[in-house]
């Protein structure tokens, strides 16, 4: 296998005969070197972390290649570990690449059906975890549940409530049933494909939670290519100002809230106090905006009186 890039790795015949036994031309050593001049290449901004992240176990090599630089991969190691830097340098996130990722302390499934769940969102999570004793007693809603990250973590820590997750996606919501059974919280969960608060006409909740789709259409071609080339767009895309789903979802919180019920809302940026304004609107004066640990306007929060 070579490369133009100065970092040529050759995987010969007679190497590739020898099967599991290792490669006699390549060491880990000089495989972390080309693959880090891949990524970098790319325009991967710290690539040589990412060439010893992607080395790790359930990816290519396991831990002893990396403690002893100078041996040789075996054939089988060496071809996916081509192959996992080969999707990372056309930009495919590592969260698909790996298949799981880290959010509120706990693991999830993703695939490329949904979007990754973001640190930020973490503080969506602590609001509502946050107003959990003071919330009337009943089940919560979460409109677009994606990987269902924030419904499986806030069922993790608030024993006993049970959560409704929708989202316009079955494809998206088997991923959230695959993670609400890998965390034990899956008997407390109910799933219902469908448009917002469509599969749940007629029903009242102690909460309605959502991080939707806020991105303004026309920056959408502006996202980082890890975004804009494998995220779900439907997973993005807010509309025209962003807000599409924010309005519909506080418009219509009061028929779906108990009386002391929550509404928590994600917001993009410079969105939250446009939103802080439809809340008070349409569900109450109660109206609370919560910063991410980045400093951001994050969260809407309002309480159904
Ligand atoms: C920004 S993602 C949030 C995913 C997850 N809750 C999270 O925070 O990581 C928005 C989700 O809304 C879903 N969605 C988009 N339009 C929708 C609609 N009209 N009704 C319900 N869900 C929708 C998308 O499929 C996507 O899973």
């Amino acid at each position: 296998l070579r490369r133009n890039n100065g970092c040529s790795i050759r995987l010969s015949r007679r190497s590739e005969k020898r099967g599991e036994r290792g490669l006699p031309d390549i060491t880990w050593r000089s495989a972390l070197r080309w693959a880090r001049a891949q990524l970098e290449l790319a325009g991967i901004s710290r690539p040589g972390m990412e060439a010893e992240y992607l080395a790790r176990p359930g990816i290519g090599a396991p831990p002893v290649a990396l403690l002893n630089a100078e041996r040789t991969p075996s054939v089988c190691l060496w071809r996916r570990y081509v192959e996992v830097i080969q999707r990372r340098a056309a930009r495919e996130p590592i969260a698909y690449i790996r298949g799981e990722t880290e959010f509120y302390s706990l693991v999830f499934y993703v695939n490329p059906d949904v979007l990754i769940p973001r640190p930020e969102t973490e503080t969506l999570v602590d609001a509502v975890r946050d107003r959990a004793n003071s919330m009337p007693p009943g089940p919560v809603l979460e409109l677009g549940a994606g990987s269902g990250a924030v419904s499986v973590a806030l069922a993790v820590h608030i024993p006993d409530r049970p959560f409704v997750l929708t989202d316009i996606s079955g494809a998206v919501l088997q991923v959230a049933r695959i993670n609400a059974g890998r965390h034990g919280v899956k008997d407390r969960m109910s799933f219902a494909v469908g448009d917002l608060y469509g599969p749940v006409t007629g029903s009242c909740f102690a909460a309605v939670v959502s991080n939707p789709p806020y991105v303004r259409s026309a920056d959408l071609a502006g996202l980082p290519p890890e975004i804009r080339q494998c995220e779900p767009i439907s997973a993005l895309d807010g509309g025209a100002d962003g807000l599409k789903f924010l309005r519909r979802i506080a418009r219509a919180a009061p028929r779906h809230l108990r009386r002391g019920g929550v509404l928590a809302l994600e917001t993009g940026a410079g969105q939250a106090r446009r939103v802080a304004e439809f809340c008070r609107d349409f569900v109450g004066e109660d109206v609370q905006i919560l910063h991410d640990l980045a400093g951001h306007e994050r969260v809407v929060v309002s309480r159904y009186e």
